[in-house]
């Protein structure tokens, strides 16, 4: 039984599906069983909350291996050493957690920060003598970001957004997802961190010429200061101090430098290429009609 955090979001959700297209036995964690979710009949929903270490251990129970996705922020440290306290209670063997590329070079931003203490965490309890084994995925920038830009690009054919000459290997969190089943459901990955990124570098005018080509129409975008992105971020339920945070990140030279390099590692990791930018736009088109 593998018991999926973060079942409701862009990358869990996906985790979920794959899990169940590979046969897997899967259990997922919402906070609001009450709502329909929209799983299907053979995913199994248990009410947990990541603040709450009870509510855990019993989530877990029966549980063999999980895939823990906390959500960046402030509270992520506390969260992922809750999870993995309630899992070495419950006997869970293996935890993947969903991490970020600052915890592979050390970044000392808050969110690179956050993560890496939570990182911590899971490494200390699964020294444990019942404590997990645990497997660390650190992608960079997802591709899906791009949804934020669905709103302006409808209303007003622009993108409004920040550090535009930035290139970054964006990876789809599809194949996020794909990462953390691999590690998941074969052998081999205990103890191991991977790096996961796309296949190119793009920046984010390239990435809006991407959009543009394949909606079919001119899109214009607009340079704003990192706040009026945070602002509009925050409208749309994203936590504004990671946004902010992030953002600032993508003006470091050392951030840029690793953001943008194009790794071998999604490949050796699920033995085919990462998806394309250019696949995950064709696959959303209807987010920006
Ligand atoms: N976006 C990027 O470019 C990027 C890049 C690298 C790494 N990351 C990392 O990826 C993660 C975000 O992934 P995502 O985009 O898939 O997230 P998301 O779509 O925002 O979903 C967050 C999920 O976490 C659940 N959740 C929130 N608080 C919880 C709690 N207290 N207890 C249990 N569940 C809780 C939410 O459930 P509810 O339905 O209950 O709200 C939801 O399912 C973050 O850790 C971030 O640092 C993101």
């Amino acid at each position: 039984m593998i018991l999926v955090v973060g079942a409701t979001g862009v990358v869990g959700r996906e985790v979920v599906a794959q899990l169940v297209e590979a046969g897997q036995e899967v259990r997922a964690l919402v906070r609001d069983p009450g709502r329909d979710h929209g799983f299907g009949g053979e995913v199994k929903v248990v009410s947990g909350d990541l603040g709450s270490v009870a509510t855990l251990t019993a989530a877990l129970t029966g549980v063999d291996s999980a895939f823990l996705l906390s959500g960046g922020g402030p509270e992520t440290p506390l969260h992922d050493a809750n999870f993995a306290a309630a899992a070495a209670q419950a006997g869970v063997r293996h935890v993947v957690k969903l991490s970020i590329i600052g915890a592979e070079y050390g970044f000392t931003d808050l969110v690179s920060t956050w993560h890496l203490a939570g990182e911590r965490a899971v490494r200390q309890i699964g020294q444990w003598p019942n404590g997990p084994q645990w497997t660390f995925l650190r992608p960079g920038e997802f591709s899906s970001n791009a949804r934020l830009w669905a709103v302006p690009v409808r209303e007003r054919g622009a993108v409004f957004w920040s550090q535009v000459d930035v290139k970054v290997a964006v990876i789809d969190p599809r194949d996020v997802a794909a990462a953390a089943v691999t590690a998941l459901t074969t052998p081999g990955h205990e103890g191991k961190t991977y790096r996961i990124g796309g296949p190119r570098a793009l920046d984010v005018r390239e990435r809006v010429d991407i959009l543009s080509a394949a909606l079919g129409k001119p899109l214009k975008l607009i340079e704003v200061p990192i706040a009026d992105v945070a602002d509009a971020a925050a409208r749309a339920g994203r936590q504004k101090l990671v946004v902010e945070t992030t953002m600032s990140n993508l003006g470091r030279p050392e951030f840029q430098e690793k953001a943008s390099q194009v790794l071998p590692t999604f490949q050796e990791l699920v033995g085919r290429p990462p998806r394309s930018f250019e696949e995950w736009v064709d696959d959303h088109l209807g987010l920006f009609r």
